[in-house]
């Protein structure tokens, strides 16, 4: 298991070699920061750098391809309450960071599932900010998630996050739902491909932009899972399908033309393809 966290950072031991590396950054003076394709390992140095340069992890996706996790992350050089991140937990190591760290005051912001060699880890945010009241669930079938996604929303909570990864041949999904106030939302799971691109297209007749994207690849089959916001607000943009390089492509293209990368996932069996938000 590896980990890390903002107060204190482990050492961490990764098998293997050092796998291709993408580095994405911002325009020059932006504050924030864009990778993808990076190794356990590589991610972890590029987190002790970037956290000594007053940076927070915002955004955090692991993907397994051919028995290697990667990872995508986001960074935002911003002032804000204690933080604490960690990937590479098992289900039983995750379950134990999150009851240690609620009770020490911790609320979950997000949690991201991924599989390697076929068994689910996780890697997740916490924040000491205050707010409303917040659940989070992990290693629910669709059939739970969707069981427990109509509970908490019937009892006013707002899904923030949702993760799909793979165990064995299952679908599963870990989420964050919150009672904040907010605009009204939209969300979904188990998309294909182009059952996502119509429900982009469709919600944005809707009025609803996309806040939140995470794909997975369960057997073979790449499927998504998003939430959308029916809120006016700046330009948008959201791609899938793109290899590594596409991907670079179109994040230099839009952050040239203003816009800031929010939510990105990397999927797909053998070689990678990421999905992402961007947003002016
Ligand atoms: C996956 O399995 C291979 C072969 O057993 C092993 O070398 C590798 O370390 C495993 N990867 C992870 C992330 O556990
Ligand atoms: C993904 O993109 C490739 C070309 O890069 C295309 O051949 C393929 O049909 C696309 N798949 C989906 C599901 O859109």
């Amino acid at each position: 298991m590896v980990f890390f966290n903002a107060k204190s950072i482990s050492s961490l031991v990764v098998g293997g070699v050092l796998m291709i590396q993408a580095a994405l950054t911002g325009v020059e003076g932006q504050a924030w920061r864009a990778h993808h394709g990076l190794t356990g390992a590589a991610f972890q140095t590029q987190f002790n750098n970037y956290v000594s340069q007053g940076y927070r992890l915002t955004h955090l996706d692991g993907y397994g391809l051919n028995n290697v996790a990667y990872f995508a992350a986001i960074y935002e050089q911003t002032s804000g309450p204690a933080w604490v991140a960690k990937f590479g937990l098992t289900s039983a190591g995750y379950q134990e960071q999150f009851d240690t760290l609620v009770k020490d005051g911790y609320r979950l912001k997000k949690v991201n599932g991924y599989s390697v060699n076929g068994s689910e880890r996780f890697a997740a945010i916490w924040d000491k900010s205050s707010g409303a009241a917040w659940v989070a669930r992990h290693n629910l079938d669709s059939a739970q998630y969707q069981a427990a996604f109509n509970t908490y929303v019937s009892q006013g909570y707002r899904l923030k996050h949702v993760s799909g990864y793979a165990v064995g041949t299952t679908a599963k999904y870990a989420a964050v739902f919150d009672k904040s106030a907010g605009p009204k939302f939209a969300a979904r799971h188990g998309l294909t491909s182009a059952q996502y691109q119509a429900e982009v297209t469709k919600l944005k007749g809707e009025g609803y932009r996309p806040v939140s994207i995470d794909a997975y690849t369960v057997n073979g089959q790449n499927l998504f899972a998003a939430v959308w916001e029916q809120t006016t607000g700046p330009d948008w943009a959201a791609r899938h399908n793109l290899t590594s390089a596409q991907f670079q492509a179109e994040f230099d293209r839009l952050v040239k033309l203003g816009f800031k990368l929010i939510s990105v996932s990397g999927y797909g069996s053998g070689s990678a393809l990421y999905a992402g938000l961007w947003t002016k």
